[in-house]
């Protein structure tokens, strides 16, 4: 069977990429070349309706080069590659054209293997249009993206394990690692004001080392204490470090159901852990199953905000999978009958957290806000902070959902959370236009990309025109 594989590609860029893509057709493919378009309509485009697993979170997109390139992403494999899905057009943009030689040669590989005889019909653009229309449509290709079941702290424990063992908690940090501080300070606000006065039971979930377990067992002591983590070390080292008769730890995955009876907990808190559930939905229904009425659920981790705006304009297409999204909490919380309030903690905001390949460049300015605001403690939500600190519970006071990016679609919220650095501090704004700038540099766009940026995200113009302008112009 001949199936097309259409690549649209900047007509300004024809004489450099035609002769790649020939190559990369060679042996395996019939090349066709399109008679010019003087405007391409991103709505006549063949999409991918990519969803995330467990989330309603999704985003239509064409296959957008160099932006959807799943290799970059730490997702578990789909079952096929992106690459290897033959439904969607490819809308090229930019980037290496020697890569996307090499990508188009993937693509044409797999559609032979699958018995197929595909033609490569190449069609310059010479302007784009928007809008991208986000409804799903007959003739999308689905495409679920899964997070990783991975625990991607466990070769850390397994590797400090002994020598955590035989330190005392207050030395930890010669271990060189992170996650060796009480952060029950981010929750004092939140905890006087909406936990029930007497909590019989409390949870910390991902407790890790379980000194904010230890924490609240001493601020409650009439209350039982059960740490969960899902390492049999981090347990080891938190259950010798610290016993007390209302505190205990147990190595479980809390992405299973935890065993305790529904209505009994009183307290669920948990710091940078939550968002290793696979299955978001599913995790925050079974744990506010397993609050009692006036119950309380802190979590504290990144939301995917941040990689909005940090790693835009690579986050354009897709979703992470390290962080929350906000509407999937919200949902959950709703359908149990809680409210949600939603706060920003500047936790750490260190350059290389973000884009650790790139980060030099916007390091000083960034490092700079961090130092003087580590130790403010939650605020007023913020997209470009780099911890949301959610408090679920009926008591707690309803967020303004209408000042918050909750869109289920990803490219919706993706404008918003890009507008706010208009309203962010000066030295945020240089390191978000400098992260903006380096990203889209290293993808290597071309001015093309900006027409595209603008289609599809129309509101964000009078913030991106100025900052990726400049820069695409740079770069040609
Ligand atoms: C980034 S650490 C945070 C540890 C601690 N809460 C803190 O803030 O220092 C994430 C923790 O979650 C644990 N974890 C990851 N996936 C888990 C799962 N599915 N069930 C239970 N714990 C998990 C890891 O072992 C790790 O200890």
């Amino acid at each position: 069977m001949e199936t097309d594989l259409v690549l649209f590609i900047p007509a300004a860029q024809t004489a450099a990429l035609y002769p790649l893509l020939e190559q990369a057709a060679r042996g395996r493919a019939r090349i066709v070349r399109d008679k010019p378009l003087p405007c391409l309509a991103l709505a006549t485009l063949r999409c991918l309706d990519i969803r995330m697993h467990g989330s309603g979170e999704h985003v239509r997109s064409p296959l957008v080069y160099p932006f959807v390139r799943t290799d970059r992403f730490s997702f578990d494999p789909p079952e096929r590659a992106a690459h290897e899905l033959s439904g969607p057009d490819w809308l090229v943009l930019g980037g290496n054209g020697e890569d996307l030689g090499n990508f188009v040669v993937q693509a044409l590989d797999a559609r032979i293997k699958d018995g197929q005889r595909p033609v490569l019909r190449v069609a310059p653009y010479a302007d784009l249009q928007g809008p991208l229309p986000q409804e799903p449509r007959v003739g999308d290709t689905p495409f679920v993206f899964r997070k990783s079941s991975k625990n991607f702290n466990q070769p850390t424990w397994t590797k400090c394990v002994d020598q955590l063992l035989t330190l005392p908690e207050e030395r930890w940090g010669e271990v060189g690692i992170a996650n060796t501080s009480d952060l029950v300070h981010i929750f004092d606000e939140a905890l006087t004001r909406l936990a029930p006065p007497a909590p019989r039971l409390i949870l910390d979930l991902g407790c890790g080392l379980g000194q904010v377990a230890r924490t609240l067992a001493q601020r409650y002591p009439g209350a039982t204490v059960v740490g969960v983590d899902a390492s049999a070390e981090a347990v080891a080292v938190a259950s010798r470090a610290f016993q007390l008769p209302n505190l205990r730890y147990v190595a479980v995955d809390f992405a299973r159901p935890l065993g305790f009876v529904k209505g009994s907990v009183d307290l669920i808190v948990s710091t940078n852990a939550l968002p290793y559930a696979q299955d978001q939905l599913a995790a925050a229904q079974e744990l506010f199953g397993l609050l009692s009425p006036q119950g309380l659920l802190l979590n504290h981790c990144r939301a995917e905000e941040s990689h909005l705006f940090w790693d835009f304009p690579m986050s354009l297409a897709l979703p992470s999978n390290t962080q929350i999204f906000l509407s999937d909490w919200f949902a959950a919380a709703r359908r149990s009958g809680r409210n949600t309030e939603v706060l920003s903690v500047p936790a750490d905001m260190a350059a290389l957290f973000f884009m650790p390949n790139q980060a030099k460049v916007f390091a000083d300015p960034l490092n700079a806000y961090a130092d003087a605001h580590r130790q403010d403690g939650p605020g007023p939500y913020r997209p470009w902070l780099s911890h949301v600190l959610l408090a679920h519970s009926a008591q707690a006071r309803p967020a303004n959902e209408a000042a918050l990016p909750l869109a289920q679609n990803h490219m919706a919220r993706l404008g918003p959370v890009l507008n706010a650095v208009a309203s962010a501090p000066r030295e945020i704004q240089e390191a978000a236009i400098m992260a903006w700038i380096c990203n889209a540099k290293m993808l290597g766009l071309v001015p093309e990309a900006l027409d595209y940026l603008n289609a599809v995200l129309p509101d964000s113009a009078p913030v991106l025109q100025p900052v990726l302008g400049a820069s695409l112009k740079a770069a040609e």
